[in-house]
């Protein structure tokens, strides 16, 4: 069995890697690897292969920045030659980002059956380019991974034959309880002068913000800032900044923290994941950070109105706090309060989710394979019975 794998943006790799080490490790499945290039910087690309120990990708299409048109335009037009040459028996792709919905396009199109991993997830939203990259992937994928129960009632609702939906859990939590113990051994609690002395780390909070939705609207951005530097007040903020926010952040002539919000550069998965681990709340708008800190058991503060992951914040670890700045300094300060949470685990998010996946692909190209060779022999005997009539 012959299997395409796709990614393109920073959060594929961390999805992508126990996937393509589980194809690996199978006889019978050879996988290919293509990167789109949709990432390129060595801090949003490069250290994620390295520290998530991804062998170099069979194809690297380099379709670099521009605009949602421009950029899924070149994706399909470079990943279709890649189709038509390795002609694989599925085409693999993760999560929402336009290297996403661009590579399952294509592949439909050549008849390739497209398995997709992370179904189903809807915000509702679709001014979100990746609510639009979720729904287009999952109208014309043959196969839908799911990580949580709502995404299955969403993709039920939209259609999706029962028998093609897949609850597998979380591939994304397969690579942090993977690399766990490796992330624990990270130097960047020290770097970022993090240590309290013997007492271990020093409270501290992590910021992330990239969405559009929040950082390209300069008068939000700036109120947002704003209220990170209130919160800063209180507890000291780390803010790995994403290319797209440091753009803006520039345009805006905003000076850079206080001293006390400390904006660095965007860090590779190890650290940013020991990072996560020893915070002590974290403000993002980002998708998968919502999950991972919902398994790292750190309270979660998301600046958005809505998530397409609402299971992190049925467990307890998330709170949607939405985009007003004031509520976002009320909701750190009523955090920084309360006594320790509780919360649960998501069912599923066990580590082995790229095993399941695995195990329905190659199952169902075992059961092709004795359809075809059981259907063989019934007609030779057909053949047979009738040659000798
Ligand atoms: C993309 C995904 C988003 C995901 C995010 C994670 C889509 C629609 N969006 O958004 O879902 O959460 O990645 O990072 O697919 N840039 C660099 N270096 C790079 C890549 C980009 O400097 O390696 C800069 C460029 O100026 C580019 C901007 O960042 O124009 C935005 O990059 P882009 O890939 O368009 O979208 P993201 O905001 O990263």
């Amino acid at each position: 069995m012959k299997i395409l794998l796709v990614a393109g943006a920073r959060p594929n790799f961390m999805k992508v890697a126990p996937l393509l080490h589980e194809c690996d490790q199978r006889e019978g499945i050879r996988a290919i690897l293509v990167h789109t290039g949709q990432h390129y910087d060595e801090g949003l690309s490069n250290i994620f292969f390295r520290d998530l120990g991804i062998r170099a990708a069979d194809y690297e299409l380099k379709v670099g920045s521009g605009s949602h048109a421009e950029q899924t335009a070149e994706i399909m037009r470079r990943f279709e030659p890649v189709c038509v040459a390795e002609n694989p028996d599925v085409v693999l792709v993760v999560g929402d980002v336009n290297s996403t919905m661009a590579a399952a396009l294509v592949a439909v199109k050549l008849g390739i059956p497209v398995a997709h991993v992370e179904a189903g997830l809807r915000s509702f939203d679709r001014t979100m380019p990746e609510e639009i990259n979720r729904v287009v992937t999952d109208a014309v994928a043959s196969w839908h991974f799911t990580t949580e129960p709502t995404a299955n009632e969403n993709l039920s609702r939209e259609g999706a034959p029962e028998d093609r939906i897949h609850f597998v859990g979380n591939v994304m939590i397969d690579t942090l309880l993977t690399c766990r113990e490796r992330a624990a051994g990270s130097r960047v609690l020290d770097e970022l002068e993090l240590r309290n002395g013997s007492a271990g780390p020093a409270p501290y909070g992590v910021v992330t913000l990239h969405r559009p939705s929040n950082v390209d609207d300069p008068a939000r951005l700036l109120a947002l800032v704003k209220a990170l530097e209130e919160i800063s007040e209180t507890l000291l903020l780390i803010f790995p900044v994403h290319p797209r926010t440091s753009g803006a952040l520039k345009r805006l002539g905003w000076p850079g923290g206080n001293g006390r919000l400390r904006l660095v550069k965007p860090l590779g998965y190890l650290d940013f994941l020991q990072l996560l681990a020893n915070a002590r709340l974290v403000v993002t708008d980002s998708g998968g950070i919502q999950e991972e800190t919902t398994i790292l058991q750190v309270p979660c503060l998301t600046v958005r109105e809505n998530t397409e992951r609402p299971i992190t914040v049925s467990c307890g670890w998330n709170r949607l706090v939405g985009t007003d700045p004031d509520a976002l300094v009320s909701a750190c300060r009523r955090e920084l309060a309360r006594g320790p949470r509780r919360g649960q685990r998501p069912p599923l998010w066990d580590g082995k989710a790229s095993q399941r996946i695995l195990d329905v692909l190659a199952g169902e190209k075992l059961e092709e394979t004795l359809g075809t060779t059981a259907l063989e022999g019934l007609n030779s005997i057909t053949q047979h019975t009738q040659e000798t009539q």
